[in-house]
């Protein structure tokens, strides 16, 4: 017999999918792989892992997921539309648990501007779409899309359509982020009052957080009696992001006493799955980010230093290590061993397979002569690179050298290695030495790139500190990013710049790159 509380709240995370939707967030396959595992190791218990109809790496991803992370519910998303549902089905249906999720506007603004048409024809498109997505699956989730402005008579007859199709969890998005919590709170509660067979559904809450407002709305809708909480790690997602996974969890944890509502959540690895996070978006957590920001668990103040040396309950309502801070880095160095850095690399949340870790720890011999102490996010940063090496490349750094001085020109020599075996090499001038080993690259590869955005940062502390370089271009209208560790930045620089590079190519296809983004290419 089960022992668990019927009160047991369903995390759903859609980091992969709504939390993707974030502008510059895009993810390769194998780091959504990396996430989706993670987020099992957490204890969620449904992964939306994608929308397989949005393109056909969509799809391969959301397959492979569904293939291989066992565990939790895995979910595509899917439009009104046969062939999204199709496609959505044709993804998850190897999981275990798969899930198809169709969601369609329902308020009168989308209605009318958006989708063109009028109440009853939407509502019987609901209805014949959720009956087809449950010939195929036997969990289906509906969401009327931008819900909070919708008439709520309407919002009612929907559902009530879609629950006599057979839909098992109703999800109620405030799309917008228009929601206050005493509105949304009265409307979970509204559909359980008016919606005959509501109650044999599971609600669900998908909050956005435009005007800060995503955590107290999601939990009102728990208070009201949504059962569900669709939610994303460090809250990524469309525009302001969606309810942050870790806040609303940590808010029913540490509030158990008021909500009574438990959930499965490991919440020991809510900050290393963060900061993987994290790493593999380049969208930095801000500091004073509730439960994960470096100044979470700081005192600062003396009266509060003084408190806390007495007795930690006075100022402070969580541990750190409840959420996975680790109370003290381990170093390692030179002389650590294979097995030291296997058991570092799972400890910080990572699954690198055999060859991997060989590789992570070559690469660890080669920093730990470079560097006296190797710390956590040394460690973290050599298993994201080889999570990034996993991507079949294009072109690889074999050697560069950059000048730059008081009364000197910059420049930059560049040596690539192509991998049809070509060596390709060019120098260029620039207007410092980052600048030139960029244009160097440029010039070899045939690429013109838009940087966006472009940052260095020390990944620890201390002059032989790895330095992290960021970067963000624009190719084609979609953005891309790639982010690379070295003790020294430039190499840093340019091994980022290739990584953008071998994406760009990787998804385009040499010969499909736009002509103003190829000029002719160093022989
Ligand atoms: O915010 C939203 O309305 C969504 C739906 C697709 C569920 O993300
Ligand atoms: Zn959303």
């Amino acid at each position: 017999m089960s022992t668990e509380s019927p009160d047991r709240v369903i995390i759903f995370d859609t980091t992969l999918r709504d939390g993707e939707q974030s502008p510059g967030c895009s993810m390769q396959p194998n780091e959504k792989l990396e996430i989706a595992f993670a987020l099992r190791d957490l204890g969620v218990d449904v992964i939306e892992a994608g929308f397989p109809i949005a393109s056909p790496g969509d799809f391969e991803s959301v397959r492979t997921i569904a293939r291989q992370v066992q565990g939790p519910v895995i979910c595509g998303l899917a439009r009104a539309a046969k062939m999204d549902i199709e496609r959505a089905w044709d993804a998850v249906k190897d999981a275990a648990r798969p899930r198809i999720h169709v969601f369609l506007s329902s308020s009168d603004i989308h209605i009318q501007h958006q989708l063109k048409s009028d109440r009853a024809t939407v509502k019987a498109k609901a209805k014949e779409m959720v009956a087809f997505a449950r010939s195929l699956c036997a969990d289906v989730e509906f969401s009327p899309m931008d819900a909070t402005r919708t008439d709520p008579d309407y919002l009612h007859a929907m559902l009530d359509a879609v629950i006599a199709e057979g839909a098992t969890t109703l999800n109620i998005p405030d799309t917008v982020g228009y929601a206050t919590p005493d509105d949304y709170g009265a409307m979970i509660a509204g559909i359980l009052k008016h919606v005959p067979g509501a109650a044999r559904t599971v609600i669900s809450t998908h909050t956005h957080d435009d005007l800060g407002l995503a955590v107290p709305n999601a939990l009102a809708g728990l208070m009201a009696g949504a059962r569900q909480v669709e939610c994303t790690i460090n809250g990524l997602g469309e525009r302001a992001g969606n309810t942050a996974l870790e806040e609303i969890v940590m808010a029913l944890h540490t509030r158990a006493d008021f909500y009574k509502l438990p959930t499965r959540i490991n919440t020991r690895l809510l900050y290393p799955i963060s900061r993987k996070l994290s790493h593999i978006t380049g969208m930095q957590v801000q500091r004073n980010k509730a439960i994960v920001g470096q100044n979470a668990f700081a005192h600062e103040s003396g009266i509060h230093q003084d408190g806390m040396l007495k007795d930690r309950s006075t100022y402070e309502i969580m541990k750190p290590e409840d959420v996975g801070i680790p109370q003290t880095e381990l170093v390692l160095g030179k002389h650590s061993g294979r097995h030291a850095l296997r058991q570092r690399v799972a400890d910080l949340g990572y699954h690198l397979s055999d060859e991997q870790l060989n590789n992570a720890f070559d690469a660890f011999k080669i920093l730990a002569d470079r560097k006296k102490e190797v710390y956590d996010a040394d460690i973290e940063s050599l298993a994201e690179n080889q999570l990034q090496t996993t991507t079949t490349k294009l072109y690889t750094l074999q050697a560069f050298t950059s000048n730059a001085g008081t009364g000197t020109l910059p420049s930059a020599a560049v040596c690539l290695w192509r991998s049809d075996g070509t060596i390709l090499k060019d120098a260029a001038t620039g207007d410092g030495p980052v600048d030139a080993v960029f244009k160097t690259i440029a010039r070899i590869c045939g690429v013109n790139i838009k940087l966006i955005d472009y940052r260095v940062r020390a990944v620890t502390v201390g002059t032989d500190a790895q330095g992290e370089a960021y970067i963000e271009a624009e190719h084609a209208g979609r953005k891309l990013h790639a982010r690379a560790v070295s003790t020294d930045i430039v190499e840093a620089s340019a091994l980022a710049y290739l990584e953008i590079i071998n994406r760009m190519v990787s998804r385009d296809g040499r010969d499909r790159l736009l002509p103003t983004d190829i000029f002719p290419a160093t022989a």
